[in-house]
């Protein structure tokens, strides 16, 4: 018997039941469903599961919108713009949905956990039948059926910030998968809107983990990365009965199991254990995404996020001594409220100093309800976006030094697509350590290991030849 932060086995075999009777109904209708990913890997990895359910309801997937009878956006809101865009996305779809009375146009994702948006939602767009939450997947098939009876359904409910264990599932990519290993996040970053939307810090069971993992493999993955807002707390809500380090080790062993990744990492309990399970495990790759958010104390304070630049710093020295060929990517925010001209310059050294192999960068955008919204200091446009625009041209510069380290480089890629050049075929794939290279080659290779040699760098990507298939 599981404990009660999981969805109980009893609802979830209900909504099994409701999926069945719904597929019994629909499986001769052809209905197909379009989903629509915003986001981070957390949305894409939902999505996978909102599929899987669809398929099991009795819809295929459609090749594009205009064929669906189902059109889904999985939302996220960690930025303002992301509403603008899906403002834009839905308000697109009334002609359709004009021709074409009986699709469905519904919204999910994080955006969808912010207070008042559904019912904003639902009254400025009377073509959009279905809303709901990220906490409430496992509902899916009760809120289809009730759309399609013809009512329009909204459901966001913050009560049900539990796990839900053993939902269909379409992945479509053969050789590589995400595994969430905890969900939501409880560090209150003073800026960010992720704990709000996505609530409470929930690990799940080793064991649940260890069995999605066995079972990818199985079915021919070899690339795992493992999931989590902050992937170094992961069983600080003493649920798991393991740490981080912990539960690396206890998946690292899964036959077949090549590369084991994870995401992101949080500077504050990203410690030696971990380093040294990165240092010792033959399969953890050597590539850490860790953001940094900002190279200076006084705006890190702001922000909680709870080290400081010269910790930060430790941490990539301290892992670069254990694995040399380690490479770090980052987030960064500028223009938080209060970020002076000499704070930005920190931010702008420590990017100088640490060398990252790529850098998400954003300018900071106010989110309703956090702290930092609320402060007086915020920082004009115009300046957040001069300060983007240097941080960006630096980490160019910096991207391009990074490249051109790797020349003469050669290791193993795996082949995740290819590019038709007209005259050519252009391979692509990442070494362990995250780094992308491109390589002539037969896209019969596509999801195979390869040894690829680096001969040149291209600005931002490295070019190689093929030395062993
Ligand atoms: N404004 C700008 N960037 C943000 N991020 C999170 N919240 C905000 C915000 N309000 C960035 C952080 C985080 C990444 C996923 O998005 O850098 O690491
Ligand atoms: Fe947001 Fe901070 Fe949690 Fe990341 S760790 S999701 S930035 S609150």
């Amino acid at each position: 018997m599981k404990e009660n932060r999981y969805i109980a086995e009893r609802e979830l075999d209900r909504q099994k039941e409701i999926a069945k009777a719904l597929y019994a109904e629909l499986v001769d209708r052809d209905l197909t469903f379009f989903v629509e990913t915003f986001g981070c890997q957390m949305n894409v990895r939902d999505s996978e599961t909102i599929k899987g359910e669809l398929i099991e309801i009795g819809y295929s997937e459609a090749e594009s919108k205009d064929e669906a009878d189902l059109i889904l956006f999985n939302t996220c809101c960690v930025r303002d713009h992301a509403e603008k865009r899906l403002m834009g996305n839905i308000g697109a779809l009334k002609d359709l949905k004009d021709r074409k009375p009986g699709l469905i146009v519904g919204i999910c994702g994080c955006m969808m956990q912010q207070e008042g948006m559904a019912k904003k939602l639902l009254k400025r767009f009377p073509h959009v039948s279905l809303i709901f939450g990220t906490n409430v997947l496992y509902r899916l098939p009760e809120m289809l059926q009730s759309v399609l009876n013809g009512e329009r359904v909204a459901v966001t409910d913050r009560a049900e910030d539990a796990i839900a264990e053993g939902l269909p599932q379409m992945r479509d990519n053969p050789r590589s998968a995400f595994v969430n290993i905890m969900y939501g996040c409880d560090n209150f970053c003073s800026y960010c809107i992720v704990p709000y939307v996505r609530g409470r810090e929930r690990s799940r069971s080793p064991k649940d983990i260890r069995d999605e993992i066995v079972s990818l493999t199985g079915s021919g993955i070899t690339e795992i990365t493992l999931l989590g807002q902050n992937v170094n707390s992961y069983g600080n809500d003493g649920a798991a009965g393991m740490t981080f380090a912990e539960l690396l080790r206890y998946v690292s062993d899964v036959p077949g199991l090549k590369r084991l990744r994870f995401m992101s990492s949080h500077p504050k309990d990203l410690n030696e254990d971990v380093m040294q399970a990165i240092a010792q495990l033959p399969n953890v790759c050597h590539h850490v995404h860790l953001p940094v958010q900002s190279g200076n104390d006084e705006i890190l304070k702001h922000m909680n996020r709870r080290y400081t630049r010269e910790r930060y710093l430790s941490i990539i020295r301290r892992l670069r001594e254990l694995v040399p060929d380690i490479e770090f990517t980052t987030d960064i925010i500028v223009g938080f409220p209060g970020e002076t001209e000499e704070a930005f310059r920190d931010t702008m050294s420590l990017i100088d100093e640490v060398g990252f192999a790529a850098a998400f960068t954003f300018a900071y955008s106010p989110r309703q309800g956090t702290v930092a919204a609320k402060r007086e200091d915020q920082i004009p446009e115009p300046v957040k976006k001069r300060r983007l625009r240097e941080l960006n041209e630096l980490q160019a510069r910096k991207t391009v030094e990074n490249n051109e380290k790797y020349i003469g480089f050669n290791g193993e890629v795996l082949v995740e697509g290819c590019d038709d050049r007209g005259d050519e075929t252009m391979l692509y794939g990442k070494y362990q350590n995250f780094k992308m290279v491109y390589f002539p080659g037969d896209p019969d290779l596509l999801n195979r290991y390869v040894t690829v040699r680096v001969l040149k760098t291209n600005k931002n990507s490295l070019m190689g030849e093929m030395i062993d298939a």
